[in-house]
């Protein structure tokens, strides 16, 4: 399962490159809004941070404005995925990017039936909102099953990419489901590392090897 941040937020996303484990990084207008950077310059720097895709979004409704800002969007990196939305325009979008090999995300999927026709329209990815989902009384886990199980019907291409991921519960229900990418904020990345036990059981060593008064010799 691939792991993207979803943020616009240089620091954090350099403090989780670092790991080895970032495959790539989302944004969006509110993301963008949210880190007070000019938007080409800032996807511009976290293109140059990661190798895996960065998902930048056209803002335009239409499909002839799309297609502009898609055309200086592409052209800021080799690794930029052009976000559209799950619209006829968007998705009018996606099917003519997808045709010369541009990378595709299509946002802001809330049904399973959606995510058949980003698929049919050749999405790279396809993001479900599933915290969204949750919040307005629907259970984003059970369309993250439906669209897995319809993409293997067909065996769609399209990546299934978790998006509104609110906690880690979501991360690992999504891993079990088989979806191929999670893109979650910093803090939610961070949390998967954390155990109570594991901070407890290293307290223990700690203090044990203390002492042993002994030392690993290190050069
Ligand atoms: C995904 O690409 C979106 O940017 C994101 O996951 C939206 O999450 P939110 O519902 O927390 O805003």
């Amino acid at each position: 399962m691939k792991f993207f941040v979803d943020t616009a937020e240089i620091a954090d996303i350099k403090e989780l490159a670092e790991t080895g484990l970032l495959d790539g990084v989302t944004t969006n207008p509110s993301l963008i809004a949210k880190s007070g950077r000019d938007f080409m310059e800032v996807t511009k720097e976290i293109c140059g941070i990661v190798d895996g895709p960065v998902s930048a979004e056209v803002v335009a409704l239409d499909h002839e404005t799309m297609m502009k800002e898609a055309e200086t969007l592409r052209k800021i990196a080799d690794n930029v995925c052009i976000k559209v939305p799950l619209t006829i325009d968007g998705l009018k979008t996606c099917k003519k990017l997808r045709a010369d090999g541009t990378m595709v995300n299509v946002t802001l999927c809330f049904s399973a039936n959606q995510a058949l026709l980003a698929a049919k329209a050749g999405a790279s990815f396809i993001s479900p909102f599933v915290g969204r989902h949750d919040d307005n009384g629907f259970d984003g886990m059970a369309l993250i099953e439906d669209i897995h199980q319809i993409y293997s019907n067909y065996g769609f291409e399209t990546e299934i990419l978790v998006a509104s991921i609110r906690n880690p519960v979501h991360v690992l229900q999504s891993a079990l489901i088989g979806a191929d990418v999670a893109t979650m904020p910093p803090a939610v990345i961070k949390g998967l590392f954390k155990h109570v036990l594991t901070d407890k059981g290293i307290e223990g060593f700690v203090a044990d090897w203390a002492k042993t008064g002994q030392t690993i010799p290190t050069a």
